[in-house]
């Protein structure tokens, strides 16, 4: 199948600029989803039923539509109040948005908060204001999108490494000198952990500044959930915290944790922070009472590293490849685009749903479907997880998947060094 868009009558340029944007959505249409997907929609399945085990919610701690929630915002929406419908950079002195910046610093134990429109902003916003042409931005191959957008629209040097290798940036740092490493915590396409201690210990013995984007770990690892920097310790030796608070936190924002002084400098240079409209009232209550119930609900977290442990541990059992995951994010990761529209539909088919990842969230060959794990589920649900995850095993070609045979290669690797090394 095929369109065009019309071209105006009355500009040959309008023409050809027309011509074109047909042209590339006729090939996203005819590449991908007529030959690559063979006419279906890689991401456009069933909907979810009421008895669906539904691992697509990054809502980790099963916090949504929470009563006190709820009630806060309903609270918030019903108080007559000044409400500021601008941009952040108008606000000063004591409002609710600084005062619940301040008790984002405290918890974290950084110095000072930033609340933004969301994550994307939030790390966009930050890379703008610290980084620019000339300054080199290092940065894990696996990073999210919005720290590689950030870098772009700063104008400022990106020089990539390898996922978790150490060794590779270390060389990096040696070729380019001192600059600014970015990492994500816990990676979201398949929930691998950051090595943080060792990052950061060569950032900082390299005279780098350091960003680590908490966004999968904010609220489900630490103390009363401060995050994974909190938990091992290094909160004085990174510069700037970032998350989304659209996943353990269930709203809709972001933050930047940042040293002593920062936020009146970042307020004047982050141009999401300048020209897109702070957050409302409602929202900043729902941020507060969400921020109460993370401290206090230990329990959630404890079910959310439970549920992730046996759902991990079961499709090991099984044979799927989920050795990259130390965290709540599991992927099932099948390579090929097609595939992984077949394992949907196949899960699906199981009433189980995830999340696709295709290109541009992953490489072209390494397309997965993503369960998030959150602390709801019960162990019925896990078990009918991992039924239907044995089901489908040979319908969707489980064993000849690129990632079932880079672990099996893996797996004989090892055994080939044991029997030379004599272990
Ligand atoms: C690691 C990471 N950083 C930032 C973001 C962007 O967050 P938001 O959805 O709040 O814009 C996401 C969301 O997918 C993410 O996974």
């Amino acid at each position: 199948m095929t369109f065009s868009v019309s071209a105006r009558p009355d500009s040959d340029s309008g023409s050809s600029i027309r011509q074109h944007l047909g042209e590339r959505m006729n090939a996203f249409r005819i590449d991908r989803w007529q030959t690559e997907w063979k006419g279906r929609h890689i991401m456009r399945g069933l909907a979810p039923g009421r008895s669906s085990v539904r691992l697509i919610s990054n809502d980790y701690l099963a916090i949504a539509n929470h009563p006190e929630i709820v009630q806060a915002q309903i609270d918030a929406l019903k108080a007559t109040g000044d409400s500021v419908l601008m941009s952040g950079v108008f606000l000063h002195g004591d409002t609710p948005q600084s005062s619940l910046e301040s008790r984002f610093a405290k918890w974290t134990g950084m110095h000072e908060a930033i609340l933004s429109q969301s994550g994307y902003a939030a790390n966009v916003g930050l890379l703008q204001s610290i980084s620019g042409p000339g300054v080199p931005v290092y940065i894990d191959m696996h990073a999210h999108a919005s720290l590689w957008e950030g870098i772009q629209s700063a104008g400022a040097e990106a020089h990539a490494w390898r996922h978790n290798d150490v060794a590779h940036l270390r060389r990096q740092l040696s070729a380019h000198g001192a600059g600014v490493v970015c990492v994500d915590s816990v990676y979201s396409t398949n929930g691998s952990v950051c090595r943080l201690r060792e990052i950061i210990e060569l950032a900082r013995s390299m005279g780098c500044m350091v960003i680590v984007d908490e966004s999968h770990s904010l609220g489900t690892h630490g103390p009363h959930g401060a995050g994974l920097v909190a938990q091992l310790g290094l909160t004085s030796q990174v510069d700037f915290i970032t998350a989304s608070l659209a996943k353990a936190f269930a709203g809709r924002a972001g933050l930047v944790l940042c040293p002593e002084g920062f936020s009146d400098y970042f307020w004047f240079t982050a141009r999401p922070a300048i020209f897109s409209s702070c957050l409302l009232p409602h929202e900043l209550a729902a941020l507060s009472k969400t921020l109460d119930i993370i401290i206090r609900d230990d329990w959630r977290r404890a079910a959310v590293q439970k549920n992730a442990d046996m759902v991990r541990q079961g499709l090991a059992d099984l044979g799927y490849n989920v050795e990259a995951s130390q965290s709540q994010i599991i992927a099932l990761e099948a390579g090929l685009e097609y595939d992984t529209l077949r394992l949907r539909e196949a899960l699906e088919g199981q009433d189980i749903f995830g999340s696709v990842f295709c290109a541009p969230a992953t490489p072209k060959k390494r397309s997965l479907v993503r369960m998030s794990i959150n602390a709801s589920l019960t162990v019925e649900d896990i078990e009918k997880l991992l039924h239907g995850c044995e089901v489908i095993r040979d319908q969707v070609g489980m064993w000849a998947w690129p990632s079932t045979r880079r672990r099996e290669n893996g797996a004989k690797a090892l055994v080939g060094l044991r029997s030379v090394s004599g272990l």
